[in-house]
């Protein structure tokens, strides 16, 4: 079986890079908030290109805090897109704020074109999710942004390293959101997440509200709640992070391989990666005829793709009783297929395509 994905490492590396760097923390017993923590976030915002990186215990908190940090709630509107994990949307509600969906483009990235649409009186930010890793049109969000002075909150949950027009996401907007997640690229061995900023501010105010809103060990100046990273996770993220390059690299190789397979069979179409996007492929998603029925044919045949997402945003219970115009967002969401693409083969790689290719003969 070919599995969708497979986080395991190697004997190899586990013994030599990850084992003495636990034993070191385990020997200092600085379980919360080790010097890892720091060194972790100085890297990773050298690493993004942003003055600050702040390090919190999930992706979701990233956005919660984000939201928060600039004063966003009750009242307030959010722009986002249905086509993304529920977190990003959660997060909005969460605040107290409303989501509000735009639609994609064929590229199952927000529509620049029909923002202004959305925009009210009460938009306070903009959520552009880099979905797959695939980097937003962020110089036409962020003129629209700009004019209408509203915050851009990137959801970088799914792009760390990505690039457009030679700048790293997490560095577009006021505030960049990532997330540690075991399953994606920077990933980590328990739940993460790191924000990126440029504002100081925002900087202090999420290293106090990480921790119970305190400033020193016993002074407390704001309502905080406890989402550290955790140290044991820092110090495998900080190995990682060192090693991240090649991992995309890999990913992107794959990737280009199964472009270079599937671009000839015409009832698969392909995400266009702009010229000026470097595309890290957290996610390789094709668009297909018969989807769900070549889906069934891959499993038969021992592959195992998925849907990113089967249920979009607003169809889940909490959020399907508004009315929405998301024409082209429902429309893609039934044509996707999301292939293997962590440590898979070249061999593999081969075979899933030519099963493809075998489904859409036989199915003629
Ligand atoms: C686009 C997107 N946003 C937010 C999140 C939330 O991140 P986390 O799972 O670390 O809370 C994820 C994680 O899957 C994601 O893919």
């Amino acid at each position: 079986m070919i599995d969708y994905v497979n986080l395991g490492i190697s004997e190899e590396e586990y013994e030599e890079e990850i084992s003495p760097r636990l034993k070191e923390l385990f020997l200092s017993g600085q379980f919360v908030y080790a010097k890892q923590v720091e060194e972790f976030e100085a890297n990773f915002a050298k690493y993004c290109g942003s003055k600050y990186a702040i390090a919190l215990n999930s992706g979701t908190d990233a956005l919660i805090f984000a939201l928060k940090s600039l004063g966003i709630g009750q009242g307030d509107e959010v722009i986002t897109v249905s086509n993304s994990f529920i977190a990003t949307a959660n997060a909005i509600e969460y605040v107290g704020a409303t989501p509000i969906f735009v639609d994609i483009n064929d590229n199952l990235l927000m529509d620049s074109l029909k923002l202004r649409a959305v925009i009210t009186k009460k938009t306070k930010a903009i959520i552009p999710v880099h979905l797959m890793g695939l980097v937003c049109e962020m110089d036409e969000i962020n003129s629209i942004a700009k004019e209408y002075n509203i915050d851009i909150i990137e959801d970088a949950a799914q792009s760390v390293g990505s690039v457009y027009k030679g700048k790293k996401t997490g560095t577009f907007g006021k505030i960049g959101c990532f997330s540690l997640h075991p399953t994606k690229n920077l990933s980590g061995i328990t739940d993460g997440g790191i924000v990126t900023t440029d504002d100081k501010d925002i900087s202090i105010y999420l290293k106090q509200v990480r921790n119970h809103g305190l400033i020193d060990r016993d002074r407390q100046n704001i309502i905080g709640r406890v989402s550290r990273l955790n140290s044991l996770n820092a110090v495998v993220l900080s190995y990682r992070l060192t090693i991240l390059d090649s991992l995309l690299g890999k990913r992107i190789k794959t990737a280009n391989l199964y472009s270079q397979l599937l671009k000839s069979i015409k009832e698969v179409k392909l995400i266009d990666v702009p010229s000026d996007v470097y595309h890290t492929y957290h996610t390789y998603i094709i668009k297909v005829t018969n989807r769900d029925k070549l889906q069934q044919y891959l499993l038969e045949h021992g592959i195992e793709a998925k849907i990113h997402y089967p249920i979009l945003i607003h169809q889940q219970k909490p959020y399907k009783d508004k009315y929405y115009n998301l024409k082209n967002t429902e429309k893609l969401s039934l044509n996707i297929l999301t292939l293997p693409i962590s440590n898979i083969t070249t061999k593999e790689v081969e075979y899933i395509c030519n099963t493809i290719n075998n489904f859409y003969k036989i199915s003629i």
